[in-house]
């Protein structure tokens, strides 16, 4: 094989596009998912790939280092994708040590593997490393993200990911390792665990429960439809410029209560409900603590330098993942009862 890549997060909701993409399209590189498999990583997500002959999973924590030394020497891993992360802003505020020790001890453990198994040889292997547009703050007066915005991470989440993302950048300055860092805007579609906006609206939607929207709904986000995503990392692997920076966004702002309400439309038209009967169900409810206002990524360097810009509209990629959460309703169904995690031990046995 060509390459051995470890992707990091691989049965998460963006890892494991990534995953499927790279798996399908590079059959010469062996890809390596460690996951954890937290709340947050399904294998089910995995099924279209788990037999082919170019990828294997390894359940690992990225806390643990000796788990790490041993993984990067067993599959002579040559580079690295790394989106292993607690990613819920919410799960933050209760409980930030979570955060700091999956998204900051975990992310230096991964470099320090990386550079160990690297030693002598640090120009020839890739770190790369996905981080997210929350770092730079909160927009209030217009403008956008840039890559040379200064960070100004807000939640305890947001400061996790900053941190990591420093790390990454010390590395590279100080023992030269090979690293890339993207910076991407809020995601949707397939596998998105429910407990974020979309998919938390369409399960609740379609079983006709309460839609929570914080405050009045008033806050912006920037969406990316999941798959684009994974192609600009797949585009950022082997195109980006060592030491580089590159914001990924879909120049795609919606205010969230606008979002709610296109979902009640168009899931009302596609369960044959009478129009307006859905956004009976949305409910304000008390903010989040220090939520952000506005997030908008200016992605005009990743497309001008790299090629890359977005495949779909938006209209089509809501469609899309409307229609994937219809179609898979046992999918939903395990991931609400937590019985997905019962997967792992089906597939590979206790452990
Ligand atoms: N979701 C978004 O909109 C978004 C946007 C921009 C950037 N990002 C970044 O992309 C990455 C992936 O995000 P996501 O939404 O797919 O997250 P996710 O929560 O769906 O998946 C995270 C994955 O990491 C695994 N994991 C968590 N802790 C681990 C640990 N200690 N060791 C090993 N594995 C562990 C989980 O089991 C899960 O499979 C994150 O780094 C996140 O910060 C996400």
């Amino acid at each position: 094989m060509s390459k051995s890549i470890l992707i990091t997060g691989g049965a998460g909701f963006i890892g494991s596009h990534v995953v499927q993409l790279f798996v399908e399209k590079y059959p010469e590189y062996q890809i390596v998912n460690l996951d954890a498999l937290t709340y947050a990583g399904n294998l089910e997500n995995l099924k279209s790939v788990e037999g082919a002959a170019n990828y294997i999973f390894e359940k690992a924590d990225i806390q643990d280092a000796d788990a790490l030394d041993s993984i990067f020497a067993k599959h002579n891993i040559t580079d690295v994708i790394h989106l292993a992360a607690e990613s819920h802003v919410d799960r933050s505020i209760s409980d930030p040590m979570a955060f700091v020790k999956t998204n900051v001890f975990g992310t230096v453990n991964l470099l320090n593997s990386a550079k160990k198994a690297w030693a002598g040889e640090l120009e020839n292997h890739l770190f790369y490393h996905v981080s997210t547009d929350e770092v730079y703050g909160s927009l209030h007066d217009g403008g956008f993200f840039l890559e040379t915005t200064p960070y100004d991470p807000q939640s305890p989440y947001s400061a996790s990911k900053a941190a990591s993302d420093h790390f990454v950048r010390a590395y590279a300055n100080t023992y030269k390792m090979k690293t890339v860092v993207s910076n991407c805007s809020n995601n949707y579609g397939p596998n998105h665990f429910p407990e974020k906006l979309i998919p938390l609206c369409i399960n609740n939607i379609k079983n006709s429960k309460p839609l929570p929207v914080y405050g009045k709904g008033e806050n912006v986000r920037d969406w990316l439809f999941v798959k684009d995503h994974a192609r600009a990392i797949d585009t950022v692997f082997h195109k980006g410029k060592a030491g580089e920076t590159y914001n990924i966004g879909g120049f795609n702002e919606w205010k969230n209560i606008d979002i709610v309400k296109l979902l009640c439309k168009k899931m009302d038209e596609k369960l044959g409900r009478e129009p307006g009967t859905s956004e009976k169900l949305i409910t304000y409810v008390t903010d989040r603590a220090g939520h952000d206002l506005r997030y908008a990524i200016d992605a005009t360097k990743i497309q001008k330098e790299l090629g890359w810009e977005p495949s779909l509209q938006f209209d089509e990629g809501i469609e899309i993942t409307i229609d994937w959460y219809l179609a898979n309703e046992e999918w939903l169904d395990h991931v609400t009862s937590g019985s997905y995690q019962e997967y792992y031990s089906e597939l590979y046995g206790k452990g």
